[in-house]
């Protein structure tokens, strides 16, 4: 767990994470993330490919989740979001980059094709994820089953509310998505989760320090034996233990300078 003071430090540790798995893979497949946590983080690799040549030309990605029933071109698909907030501009193919099929003839067949699609590349070697204040990732709602693969979700009241403020009132709101499944997340080499502002600071408490639990899919990272929290101090506002995460953080900080591992 690291807590940084604020969202723009959040999102350029992320940033620094992603460029080292880069360099390190050139080929690097990615696992990425919607909502409005990531954007800074997004701005962020778009400075650096800019700046300083950051290349995304071998990089393959695939998107967490995509809503049904709204075409690619929506304003508010989430195809629509990855294309505005990154893939535009960077230097990425737009061939290797995946969003789940939202309006596919039979939605019910877009999950396991989105399983195949990942598994022909070798898999996910880093995921990015945000969480929802009801603990989903992904949209892998409270009760989702922690070994699911990407399938069709129905969404709940608490995520379409917190959600109605991107859809106009008279505006269609898809209540169903299909999401990579809590199995699949864990499939990842790495996980990289996020988390800015004290709207999250119960969902990253009980992400952190609660029991694992279906009813709170995101605590199910707990299984993974590779994940950085990254979440700045609002969000970090309620976790019991947060003074130790601090201290370890401070001693990791003295032996990464020390030793410099290569794929930090
Ligand atoms: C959506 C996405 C999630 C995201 C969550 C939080 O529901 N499906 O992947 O983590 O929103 O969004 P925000 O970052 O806007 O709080």
């Amino acid at each position: 767990v690291i807590i940084a003071s604020d969202q723009n430090i959040v999102a350029q540790k992320c940033a620094d994470i992603i460029e080292s798995q880069i360099k390190t893979l050139p080929d690097s497949v990615l696992g990425l993330a919607t909502g409005s946590t990531p954007v800074g983080l997004y701005t962020e690799l778009i400075k650096r490919h800019r700046e300083h040549g950051l290349d995304f030309s071998g990089v393959r990605t695939f998107n967490l989740d995509e809503y049904v029933g709204i075409p690619e071109n929506h304003p508010q698909s989430y195809r629509t979001f990855m294309n505005q907030n990154l893939f535009d501009q960077i230097n990425i193919n737009p061939q290797n980059t995946c969003v789940p099929d939202g309006m596919g003839e039979n939605p019910l067949d877009a999950g396991p094709l989105f399983e195949k699609k990942i598994k022909s590349v070798g898999g996910i070697d880093l995921q990015v994820l945000g969480v929802g204040t009801d603990g989903h990732i992904g949209f892998n709602e409270p009760t989702s089953s922690l070994r699911s693969k990407t399938r069709i979700k129905t969404l709940t009241h608490q995520t379409l509310e917190d959600n109605s403020r991107f859809f106009s009132e008279d505006e269609f709101q898809p209540k169903l998505a299909i999401t990579m499944g809590i199995g699949t997340i864990l499939e990842s080499r790495r996980i990289l989760m996020m988390a800015t502002g004290e709207s999250k600071a119960l969902a990253v408490r009980e992400m952190v320090e609660g029991s694992i639990s279906a009813f709170f899919p995101a605590t199910a990272l707990q299984l993974h034996e590779r994940v950085t929290v990254i979440v700045d101090e609002a969000a970090a506002s309620e976790l019991q233990h947060k003074g130790y995460y601090k201290f370890v953080g401070k001693l990791q900080d003295d032996l990464i300078k020390k030793h410099r591992p290569s794929d930090w």
